[in-house]
């Protein structure tokens, strides 16, 4: 009766998860979403007190693990900046990994007789997996965060590097088939191993722009692992959540392939594209600054303005800035858009979460291909901390960016570059549309300027 009960409150946590990520599809109702995946958790945790209890067993470990994990959760909710959430993710990402690494271990040491063949294979999945989410995991945080252990990589040219995985992938295999014949710790000790090291030769040398793909991958992985765990143990919520964490990730990686215009397995097996980088001294020969004042001058008399947010807009929190000059702007019949580039910033949907916080219109946010088109009937167009999402490079082939789509704001009459200086961007490559005849560069901290425009406008 007890069992039916668990399973029971185990279906509500397994469809409060699937609410909750479809509330997730859109920024209006993502909060509600954050909220029943919450609620589902909960309930998850109450079968875990409940099912301890039952077999009369000692809830101290369990209180332990949830006050660490609840006082953990809560610093780094209220503590990380929305600009650092990426890296949170990354973070999470390798938690999930290793608790799943673990358990799945810890699992072997209950193991007695003749093992389950189905059990051992279901552990070394999680093992692996588990092992290469964890280090891969690690070294994508570190990249994100600039940490200098992340820049190492094995200096080999990129066969060598292709022989090396295939060879640590045959290692782990090997050490599966042992553990599924007697079930020991040393070939799980193995998988675990050989898997770290696996998760670092994949993601040491992604970089640049590709980010964005390895961090969703790293987080369908993650899923994976504790789908499996979920075997391991026997625990279907474990599995149902795993599920649906890997199924989730994988279609998120797809649409930043495509939004990357990449395939997963250049992405993943690609020697990465150093390609040529221009000397930003040349590149920059002819940039033109202005002032905010000129720019106001400009906006007064513009009837289409379109504003390209980028991770720039979310460093410097401008978001309601933009959103206050937006409505001066409309006021005098200036039809304001946003043009959103699907890797803008430093994470999905990064701008939408932004612009929605400071309520502007979902209708005024266009997606890349419905904007670019019009962007030669643009009078201006405001990049506002953005770069590589605007780097006109990405056209032309040797470019280390070579292939991303970008929004076309070079295009347009005028061109104001918001920024604090000529610093690159994610990709670190100079940006010739800074240079570019109708291009005028605004130096300053994004919501500083804005603000300045507006205050122009208005005296
Ligand atoms: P970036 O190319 O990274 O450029 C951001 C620019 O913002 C910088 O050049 C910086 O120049 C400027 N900036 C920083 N702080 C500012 C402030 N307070 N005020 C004004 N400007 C400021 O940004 P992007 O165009 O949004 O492109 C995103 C990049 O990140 C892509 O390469 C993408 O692949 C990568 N990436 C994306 C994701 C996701 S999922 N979105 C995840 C990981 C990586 P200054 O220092 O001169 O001000």
């Amino acid at each position: 009766m007890q069992d039916v009960l668990h399973d029971v409150l185990y279906l509500v946590a397994s469809i409060l998860f699937i609410l909750g990520i479809k509330s997730m599809t859109h920024p209006r109702t993502a909060v509600r979403g954050n909220m029943l995946g919450a609620s589902g958790m909960l309930v998850a945790t109450i079968v875990v007190y409940m099912a301890v209890m039952n077999r009369g067993e000692s809830l101290a470990s369990v209180n332990i693990g949830l006050i660490v994990g609840a006082v953990a959760g809560l610093v780094l909710a209220v503590k990380i900046e929305m600009t650092a959430m990426p890296q949170l993710v990354a973070f999470f990402n390798g938690m999930g990994g290793l608790a799943s690494l673990l358990v799945a271990g810890v699992n072997l040491g209950f193991v007695e007789g003749t093992p389950d063949h189905a059990e051992m294979i279901a552990t070394a999945v999680s093992g692996l997996i588990g092992s290469v989410t964890f280090l891969g995991s690690m070294i994508a945080m570190g990249k994100l965060w600039e940490l200098g252990f992340s820049k190492w990589e094995l200096p080999l040219p990129v066969s060598f590097r292709h022989l090396l995985n295939a060879v640590l992938i045959l290692i782990c295999l090997f050490c599966g088939y042992r553990l599924t014949g007697d079930a020991g710790v040393e070939w799980y000790l193995g998988i675990s191993i050989t898997g770290c090291l696996l998760g670092f030769t994949l993601t040491s040398p992604i970089g640049g722009a590709d980010m964005p793909v390895v961090i969703a991958l790293l987080n369908s992985y993650s899923g994976l692992a504790a789908s499996a765990t979920g075997f391991v143990i026997g625990n279907n919520v474990l599995i149902v959540s795993g599920s649906l964490v890997g199924a989730s990730g994988i279609i998120l990686t797809s649409i930043m392939c495509k939004a990357m215009n990449r395939s997963l397995l250049n992405v993943l097996f690609g020697a990465v594209t150093k390609g040529e980088i221009a000397d930003a001294d040349e590149v920059y020969a002819t940039v033109k600054s202005t002032s905010a004042e000129e720019v106001a001058m400009m906006l007064e008399t513009a009837q289409r303005v379109v504003v390209v947010p980028g991770y720039g807009m979310a460093v410097a929190q401008a978001q309601r800035a933009v959103r206050d000059l937006a409505t001066i702007l409309e006021a005098n019949d200036t039809e304001v858009e946003y043009a959103i580039h699907p890797v803008a910033g430093r994470m999905p949907g990064h701008m939408n979460v932004l612009l929605a916080e400071a309520d502007v219109p979902y209708e005024q946010l266009k997606e890349l291909s419905t904007i670019n088109p019009t962007f030669d009937e643009v009078d201006i167009s405001i990049v506002l901390g953005a770069n590589d999402v605007v780097n006109p490079t990405a056209r032309e082939e040797g470019s280390p960016i070579y292939g991303m789509p970008i929004l076309d704001v070079d295009k347009s009459r005028v061109v104001i570059v918001i920024k604090r200086s000529l610093s690159p961007g994610y990709a670190g490559i100079p940006n010739p549309l800074f240079a570019q005849d109708n291009t005028l560069m605004l130096f300053g901290d994004g919501k500083d300027c804005i603000t300045s425009i507006t205050t122009a406008i208005n005296t």
